[in-house]
């Protein structure tokens, strides 16, 4: 690996106590305990509910003594009056600890909800960088998909009602406090959920150790996080009860949720904010799988060496080739794995017309993903961009 001896960086070792592997879940009253409460609040979405998984984990806190009051209504990109009101409920619960368990929506519910349980206002009112003041209510984050990182990452996603933007809370204070990372709950994951929450990590560690403020430590974390998602994606869409693809996927997110957190990321993940906002409900994991092959395409010429070592790391023979063609082999793979699982190649289907496009690209312009992309980008070519996924 190349280094570059002029870079000065900065790693911040994040604060999760994280706990992985198949079956940790049982281990959840142990750490509730260890937090000096008996009460928790826990954030999830109906989806868990229906999958059985819920009750499991309420019967767990009961059978241990803790009770628990249960917030079940996040929606995909919870709105921030869905925030603020379950900040209310759990500030008049008296629970001491805040239990999110679902996919990303869900975690980064918790997340918010834990924040405006001790922060005055909306939760609107702290979007952006370090606004919360005040120390929330301790986390415990419990993944059901393999795909945002939300267990280990400083940012909670949400919805602002009035204008329907998707908003960003970032924040040193809202890291999970623990992750409990259980595979086993990834098992019944249905194929293309399996796959669109796998692009999305992937995207996380591709987008990482290409962008330019990567230094050693996250791509030490987010290249291995792209050789297992390269190992493992596959086989956890065709065969979902495969425990080691849910393994080694789990293993991946977390990796490059950890890898992300000082660096950002790229073009797709500037765009994907406002493709979930106003009528567009673009699945997150879906337009990043559908954006990664684009936006890497667009990026590849500009820092080809930064992605020949994606495409070895996602087994792409790359000896005796010259950097570009290396560095096409990436491109090339990720567009091989995204037609594997299923993907679409277009965002039609989701309601993305020629009217969105100057709006969707105003926005992601103002993102902080774009000052890093490896290549510098203009308005008019995220526009192109957007034109080939009508
Ligand atoms: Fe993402």
């Amino acid at each position: 690996m190349r280094m570059n001896a002029g870079q000065t960086f900065n790693f911040f070792p994040i604060p999760t106590d994280i706990h992985f592997g198949a079956g940790i879940l049982k281990t959840l009253p142990t750490h509730v305990k260890a937090l000096g409460t008996h009460k928790a609040f826990l954030v999830t979405d109906p989806g868990l509910k229906a999958a059985g998984i819920l009750d499991r984990v309420v019967s767990l806190l009961k059978e241990n003594a803790i009770e628990v009051e249960v917030c079940g209504r996040v929606k995909p990109d919870s709105s921030s009056s869905l925030v603020d009101s379950a900040a209310q409920e759990l500030r008049q619960s008296g629970a001491g600890v805040v239990i999110g368990i679902g996919g990303g929506s869900s975690l980064d519910t918790s997340k918010a909800v834990a924040a405006m349980a001790t922060n005055p206002g909306s939760c609107t009112d702290y979007a952006g960088i370090n606004k919360v003041r005040n120390k929330p209510l301790p986390i415990i984050a419990i993944p059901t998909t393999a795909g945002t990182g939300s267990e280990v990452t400083y940012w909670a996603i949400f919805t602002d009602e009035a204008r329907n933007l998707k908003l960003a809370i970032g924040s040193y204070l809202i890291y999970p406090t623990i992750a409990l990372c259980d595979p086993e709950l990834t098992l019944n994951l249905p194929p293309a959920v399996t796959a669109s929450t796998g692009m999305d990590a992937l995207a996380h560690a591709v987008e990482c150790c290409t962008n330019n403020a990567c230094q050693p430590i996250s791509r030490a974390l987010a290249i291995d996080a792209v050789k297992l998602i390269g190992l493992h994606l596959r086989s956890a869409v065709l065969n979902g009860s495969n425990i080691e693809s849910r393994y080694g996927m789990m293993l991946a997110s977390t990796m490059a949720g950890m890898a992300m957190n000082p660096t950002r990321l790229g073009l797709a993940h500037a765009l994907a904010m406002p493709l979930g906002s106003w009528d567009l409900h673009v699945p997150h994991g879906v337009v990043l799988a559908i954006l990664l092959p684009l936006t890497m395409e667009f990026n590849h010429l500009a820092e080809p060496d930064r992605f020949v070592e994606v495409a070895e790391a996602l087994g792409q023979r790359v000896d005796g080739m010259s950097r570009l063609d290396g560095a096409r082999r990436a491109v090339e793979a990720v567009r091989a794995l995204a037609r594997d699982v299923g993907i679409p190649s277009t965002m039609s289907s989701f309601g993305l017309q020629e009217r969105h496009i100057g709006p969707v690209v105003e926005e992601a312009m103002k993102s902080g993903n774009i000052p890093v992309n490896p290549r510098k980008v203009t308005a008019a070519d995220l526009e192109q961009m957007l034109r080939m996924i009508l």
